[in-house]
């Protein structure tokens, strides 16, 4: 299901934003626009859809537009055309007084310096957005304990924010955010200003978090492993457009162009790349009622040094190996089952590279990537994992 719909979306930042927004129309680049008229494109003409319960990143460099389209779909700043649907109601078209509503208990925002009150405690600071909306101070109390618990700073309620650390005070901003129970989640370089391990402890946090309460959530970084972690799915905004969207495996194996491969040439590949990215479609099996001379025939037609070997529904049942059908023959035996070796390892097509490589440093046989019914889908060798690496220019 669609919850949040994004059509053709533009923002010029200036009072007098007409001449610009007749030249942005025509076609005329975002410096010209700027040179000529003094206005910033901020968004200049996004689309796209978010689903419910899915996390939705938005990457790109400073100044591409990331915060400009965040703070327009929570309508905090005004488009200068185009709609956004929030469960299928255009919000561009609200009053001020629904808009106040939806904002209120729709949208959770949370950003990467949010503001703390000092001399509030951490309880008194996850209520601020109960206080807003109403709600009475018993049942306020209430739903901001369970925030807390649920970013795991529950004993903390009575202490004041300088009693925090920098990723426990970030605990408390998405513990506000959460306490009003909304449906959307806004998050603006959430995680960009703490230290790299505690960085990884909240993103695993927001995963753990996201698994049990199925919020929908833009995430918005300019750190590509952070995107490939936190998204379900990806879009790249430079200069106010979106230059790719896609899931991370297909932005990483089919960047759309220069702009984004900069992006991921820093990225480890070892960590993102699946078996599936890298596997060689298996089109060289052996059947069970295969003899051995088929099977040697295969095998050397192939030019490899030993064969898979699949039932009639195709399911893995073992790997034959070139000497031992050729033995087998001088035997003058038909039957290959005796040479089938079981000893081989499957494994599924989203295991990690980075959990694949260790597997193929002590096996002697190709690695079969199997599905759930373990039918054989493709085989990876040694040389294939290299070579889907040096494909990406990763050594
Ligand atoms: N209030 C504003 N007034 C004028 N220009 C703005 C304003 N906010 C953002 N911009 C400009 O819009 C562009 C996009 O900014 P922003 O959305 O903050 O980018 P990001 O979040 O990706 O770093 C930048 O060129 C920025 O200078
Ligand atoms: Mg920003």
């Amino acid at each position: 299901m669609v919850k949040i719909k994004v059509e053709n979306l533009v923002k010029i930042f200036g009072d007098n934003y007409k001449k610009a927004k007749e030249m942005f129309d025509k076609g005329i680049p975002k410096e010209e626009i700027l040179k000529k008229t003094g206005h910033t494109v901020g968004v200049g003409g996004v689309s796209f859809k978010v689903y419910e319960g899915e996390t939705l990143v938005v990457m790109g460099l400073s100044g591409s537009g990331k915060s400009t389209l965040l703070r327009l779909i929570n309508r905090l700043i005004e488009p200068t055309s185009g709609r956004i649907y929030v469960d299928g109601d255009d919000i561009t078209g609200m009053s001020q007084k629904s808009l106040l509503n939806l904002r209120r208990k729709k949208f959770g925002m949370v950003f990467q310096k949010f503001a703390i009150f000092p001399h509030r405690t951490v309880i008194q600071n996850v209520e601020y957005g109960l206080e807003i909306q109403g709600i009475l101070p018993e049942q306020r109390r209430k739903k901001s304990e369970e925030a807390l618990e649920l970013v795991g700073l529950k004993e903390w309620g009575d202490k004041y924010p300088k009693h925090l650390s920098g990723g426990m005070q970030q605990r408390v901003g998405l513990a506000r955010a959460l306490a009003i129970d909304p449906d959307i989640l806004l998050m603006d370089e959430a995680f960009s200003a703490l230290d790299p391990l505690i960085r990884r402890e909240m993103q695993d946090e927001l995963i753990d978090i996201q698994s049990r309460m199925k919020k929908t959530i833009i995430f918005i970084t300019h750190d590509l492993d952070e995107a490939i972690k936190l998204g379900d799915r990806i879009i790249l905004m430079k200069d106010g457009v979106v230059v790719q969207e896609g899931t991370s495996e297909e932005i990483l194996t089919n960047p759309s162009d220069e702009y984004v491969e900069k992006f991921i040439e820093h990225v480890d590949m070892s960590k993102v790349l699946t078996a599936q990215a890298i596997m060689k479609s298996a089109e060289t099996v052996g059947f069970l009622k295969d003899g051995p001379r088929t099977i040697l025939r295969k095998i050397q037609e192939a030019g490899i040094s030993s064969i898979f070997v699949v039932d009639n529904q195709h399911k893995i049942q073992g790997i034959v190996e070139a000497e031992d059908a050729a033995s087998i023959i001088k035997k003058g035996e038909k039957d290959i089952k005796s040479i089938i070796s079981r000893n081989i390892k499957t494994i599924s097509p989203e295991m990690p590279l980075n959990d694949l490589l260790p597997m193929m440093v002590d096996t002697k046989y190709p690695v079969a990537v199997v599905n759930d019914e373990k039918r054989l889908l493709g085989v990876i060798v040694r040389g294939s994992i290299i070579a889907g690496l040096a494909k990406r220019g990763v050594e």
